[in-house]
């Protein structure tokens, strides 16, 4: 993945659009190079952003001063009407802010949807820019849900950097992606660490799930009965992953999981909700990695070699209803790669099964 660039002024205004700036960095660099820097964030970010393009600091427009910017971005006198045309690499000035404030109201904003709007629709009209807004607006895109996961994202990232001093952006991006990608909730955890972790440089080489994949739909063919398919799956995780010792299910039988099919030693048969790695998996609604079980309090010692464990949700109507267990005798046996590919193997079962 790209690093984040620094910011100064020879950076280019799309690449410094590509990335999470922090307020502070944002109102430092105004400050270094004479551009105001009140107001709230996104205000700042077009300043910078204007600076980065044409040079211009944007003191004109705070003064009141008739606006150079409207909708061409090297400074042509010309204000902002329905029939303008959006030229390419149209600016979010206050010129263009202005006009589309009396189109569309105070709360008007430049969101990042809008923005590339703007730029992939150069030769259209403000006026077709007015409609693609309010249709942004109908669909809910800048609504609740997109402030929502910038909310998640921030909060993410901050968390991220209290619990990893030293590391970089780009590895916060890197585990923020494959957080996502995974059920449940988005919280930054230390588990999530393990996208870091490439399974290049590890001796275990990485198990093919497409495969597992499609041995178990091609066996679900005679029956998708959750029995036989659990069965199935155990017996081939089990036999095709290197360094695991158990491998099966548990399911939700009222406030407690119970043992379901499984290859490897015999089991403990009851595990309360909230219990052990599989009961917190059950009770979060999301994926455990225990790199090594015997710092995980309340861990359930089935098999006394156990050393690292995966357990991921299975669920059935957005509820868990059964959880895929898998240990090794391994200390970190398992990454990346594994989390991502269970999580495809247990959505198929999920969509067989259920
Ligand atoms: N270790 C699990 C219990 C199940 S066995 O490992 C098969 C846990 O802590 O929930």
């Amino acid at each position: 993945m790209d690093r984040r660039p620094e910011l100064n002024k020879h950076l280019d205004r799309d690449t410094f659009l590509k990335w999470y700036w922090l307020k502070e960095e944002l109102v430092r660099f105004c400050k270094e190079n004479g551009i105001p820097s009140t107001g709230g964030k996104q205000e700042v970010a077009e300043r910078v952003a204007l600076f980065l393009d044409t040079g211009e600091t944007g003191r004109g427009d705070l003064k009141g001063e008739k606006a150079k910017h409207a909708g061409s971005p090297r400074g042509k006198s010309v204000s902002v009407t329905p029939d303008s045309i959006i030229e390419p690499d149209a600016l979010c000035s206050q010129a263009l802010r202005s006009f589309f404030k009396e189109q569309l109201g105070g709360s008007f904003s430049f969101s990042v949807p809008f923005q590339k709007w703007l730029k992939d629709n150069a030769g259209k009209t403000y006026g077709d820019a007015v409609e693609a807004y309010r249709e942004f607006k109908k669909a809910g895109i800048r609504g609740e849900k997109e402030i929502g996961r910038q909310f998640e994202y921030n909060t993410y990232v901050r968390d991220f950097f209290l619990n990893n001093k030293g590391r970089s952006l780009s590895d916060a991006i890197a585990c923020w992606k494959y957080k996502k990608s995974l059920p449940g909730n988005n919280r930054y955890e230390d588990a999530d660490l393990a996208a870091l972790q490439d399974n290049e440089g590890s001796e275990i080489p990485v198990t093919d799930y497409q495969l597992i994949i499609a041995q178990t739909r091609s066996l679900a063919e005679i029956s998708s009965d959750p029995i036989p398919v659990m069965a199935n799956v155990s017996a081939l995780l089990f036999n095709s992953m290197p360094d695991v010792n158990w491998a099966g299910f548990y399911t939700v039988s009222g406030e407690a999981l119970l043992l379901g099919p499984f290859q490897g030693k015999a089991a403990c048969v009851k595990i309360q909700k909230g219990r052990g790695v599989c009961g917190t998996a059950w009770a979060e609604d999301r994926i455990q990695v225990v790199p090594d079980v015997h710092a995980f309090p309340g861990h359930i010692a089935c098999d006394s070699e156990s050393r690292s464990e995966i357990v991921l949700p299975v669920h059935r109507d957005g509820q868990v209803a059964a959880v895929l267990d898998i240990d090794s005798p391994v200390t970190d046996r398992f990454g990346k790669a594994d989390a991502e590919g269970l999580a495809l193997l247990v959505r198929a079962i999920e969509e067989i099964i259920y």
